[in-house]
């Protein structure tokens, strides 16, 4: 499992909002899916030239579920994702995060969201060159304001819980492929997101450490955990619970394939005896 912080800090991270709403929305507040767009546009503007990256594009996603976002390159995948991150706006439809409007939120609710809330992993690791791996995954968390102390002791466990005690003091050019994404999933749990967003977080990795960053994603949704994976690879998709397809910025095939509250695929499936990579120590 997953242990980055206190369990009671656990528990308030999965039922609380995660945002304060003030709005009308309030009535639905607990029961509203984690993610709610409805007819999403992103066109894109350089000079004369007019990109539609997505086109009025509608899903809702529950609380807990694991859903893999699939799709030719092209086909709007990174725009929505940065979408749902509020890293960027759409430029028509409406985006409701946990019931609440992001057009209604301020600036501090905005980077509240963005830095605590929600855990980003990217494709190409984007940790930071020169600095270890226990001060990239304390960034976070000073952002937020952490004391050092704390920050620190998060960041160890945030490490340790991806299989990467041994490796605190590492750069990232002294670590494998494998081992820089578990960093930066480290660096993603640590703030105790209730969302995790992945765009592609196994696109550089081999078919082991493939295997190592999708049990760890699996784990988080255990613990309830919203995780939205992008992928090209079915049989990374495979182990979401839900897959969507997007084509040309529209919706083309939404599946689901297991239940929201069922266990995710990688865990169902565990063989008995298989070391978790949480509780493999790094080799
Ligand atoms: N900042 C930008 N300015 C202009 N056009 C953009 C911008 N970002 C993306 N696009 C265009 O929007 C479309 C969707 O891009 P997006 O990055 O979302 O695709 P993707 O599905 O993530 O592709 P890939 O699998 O290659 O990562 C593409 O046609 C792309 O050229
Ligand atoms: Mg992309």
């Amino acid at each position: 499992m997953i242990r980055p912080q206190a369990q009671g800090a656990l528990r308030q991270a999965r039922d609380g909002p995660l945002v304060k709403r003030r709005s009308r929305t309030r009535a639905v507040e607990g029961r509203a899916p984690a993610i709610d767009i409805e007819k999403v546009s992103k066109t894109y503007e350089l000079g004369q030239i007019k990109v539609r990256a997505l086109r009025e594009v509608s899903m809702q996603i529950t609380r807990g579920d694991f859903v893999a976002i699939m799709g030719s390159s092209g086909s709007g995948k990174s725009t929505l994702m940065n979408i749902l991150g509020c890293l960027d706006l759409p430029t028509g439809g409406r985006y409701l995060i946990d019931g609440t409007d992001v057009r209604d939120m301020d600036e501090d609710d905005l980077s509240d969201l963005r830095n605590r809330k929600i855990g980003f992993v990217f494709q190409s690791f984007n940790l930071v060159a020169r600095t270890s791996a226990l001060a990239n995954v304390e960034l976070p968390l000073a952002y937020a304001g952490v004391e050092r102390r704390a920050r620190r002791e998060r960041a160890r466990q945030a490490l340790a819980s991806v299989g990467m005690a041994k490796r605190v003091d590492h750069q990232p050019s002294e670590l494998s492929g494998g081992q820089q994404q578990r960093v930066a999933v480290a660096r993603a749990l640590v703030t105790n997101p209730t969302m995790i967003l992945a765009d592609e977080p196994t696109g550089n990795l081999d078919s082991r450490s493939t295997e190592d960053v999708l049990r760890i994603f699996a784990e988080l949704n255990a613990e309830r955990r919203t995780v939205v994976l992008i992928t090209h690879e079915p049989d990374v998709a495979e182990q979401a619970k839900r897959v969507i397809h997007l084509s040309d910025g529209r919706i083309t095939e939404d599946v689901r394939n297991v239940g929201v509250h069922e266990g995710p695929p990688a865990l169902r499936h565990q063989k008995r005896g298989h070391n978790s990579a949480s509780g493999r120590s790094a080799q």
